[in-house]
């Protein structure tokens, strides 16, 4: 059990920059989710702690130990790849055993561990197979049986879910968080994919071309994220943008784009800004009511419960020179079946729960900072 420290670590592949100057304190026993696109640098970082890739600069420690010039094999860390890359011609057993058998490890000790492992993982009935003859969720399992019956450092898994179908998914989530629980160890989990990401981690790290943009609980990255493309990429439906500006209203402020006009409280200040609103804080009406906009649906898409409706803002509206300008595309969740497209519907905000952003996507804490805005 053992906690894994990157000091400005960065990696460069040529003139290409994988990881570009990230630390992070990953403490004993936690589960980290790191969550990026496609190409920012997941997989190199799992790769650099387990000693597979030399990083460019900077310094990894395991534990205490400054690890840089430690083989993978004298860094005691396991890695679960998407491929499983498991033995097609050696039953589950072998398998599990094997890089105990490559140590020396006593026959009966090697026995006795792997059918400890299967029997947590719940693959105790399948060990005299070989891996053609498993499911999906199983094979995940047997890859991860390989990686515990080492008893490692940390875990490191590279998207070691994505090869399996939807329903299975969400069970191996829930198995592998109690494997979790049960093992108390460090797992560090690669994953683009968000809803896993916050299913499990009690941390995620949040990545873009190569950057760690954000390192917090899963709440506080939905809550608080630090700029509009963590804001973008955590939260599903994805949050609705809205560009334009705050500008005085009477005794305060309001936010305007198109007919859109929104008070704002706490704000001191008139300036650019976009706005970022999840899409259950937009209210969809048949009526109008205090500061609605009209709108009409023009799309629908039924997640089961609930149904996410597609929206443009149906008042004309003048732009600078008096040209006219293009209705504003917005979605919202409603319940389900309540709207059908071509709807007229009017449309609502929930100010109090806006994020607000400054044009180079950061995240302005407080509205009211005259040194942000303008
Ligand atoms: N061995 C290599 N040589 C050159 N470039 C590489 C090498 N490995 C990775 N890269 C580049 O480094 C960047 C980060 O790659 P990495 O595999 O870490 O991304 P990732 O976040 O794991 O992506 P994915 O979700 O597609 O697996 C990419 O632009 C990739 O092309
Ligand atoms: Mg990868």
């Amino acid at each position: 059990m053992t906690g894994i420290r990157l000091e400005h670590v960065t990696k460069r592949f040529k003139t290409q920059v994988a990881v570009d100057d990230v630390s992070a304190q990953i403490e004993n026993g936690e589960f980290v989710v790191i969550l990026g696109a496609s190409g920012s640098g997941k997989t190199t970082i799992l790769r650099m702690i387990a000693g597979l890739e030399v990083q460019t600069s900077g310094h990894i420690y395991i534990g205490d130990m400054l690890v840089d010039d430690y083989e993978p094999r004298d860094r005691n860390i396991a890695m679960v790849f998407q491929s499983y890359a498991l033995y097609p011609h050696l039953s589950v057993r072998k398998n599990i055993g094997f890089g105990l058998k490559v140590r020396h490890v006593e026959r009966g000790e090697i026995d006795r561990r792997v059918n400890e492992v299967a029997q947590l993982l719940g693959i105790s009935e399948t060990l005299d197979r070989r891996p053609s003859e498993l499911s999906g969720g199983q094979r995940q399992r047997v890859a991860l049986g390989r990686a515990i019956v080492r008893d490692p450092e940390a875990f490191l898994l590279d998207e070691p879910l994505s090869n399996l179908d939807a329903k299975i998914r969400s069970s191996a989530r829930i198995e592998l968080k109690r494997i979790h629980q049960q093992l108390k160890q460090t797992f560090i989990f690669v994953t683009h994919d968000q809803t896993e990401a916050m299913t499990l981690g009690d941390r995620l790290a949040v990545m873009n071309h190569g950057q760690l943009l954000q390192f917090d609980t899963p709440e506080r990255v939905l809550s608080h994220p630090a700029s509009r493309y963590v804001a973008s990429f955590v939260g599903s439906p994805e949050m609705v943008f809205l560009d334009g500006s705050v500008e005085s209203s009477g005794a305060g402020y309001a936010f305007l784009t198109g007919p859109v006009q929104i008070p704002v409280r706490g704000v001191g200040r008139a300036g650019p800004v976009t706005i970022g609103l999840r899409p259950w804080d937009i209210a969809v009406t048949r009526a109008a009511g205090p500061g609605t906009v009209p709108a009409r649906v023009v799309g629908v898409e039924r997640l089961g419960s609930s149904d996410q409706v597609f929206l443009e803002t149906a008042a004309p509206v003048t732009g600078a020179g008096g040209l006219p300008m293009p209705p504003l595309t917005l979605r919202a969740m409603v319940r389900a079946y309540d709207f059908e497209i071509g709807d007229a519907v009017f449309v609502a905000f929930d100010a109090d729960r806006a994020l607000f952003f400054d044009a180079d996507g950061s995240r302005l804490e407080s509205m009211s900072s005259p040194t942000r805005l303008g």
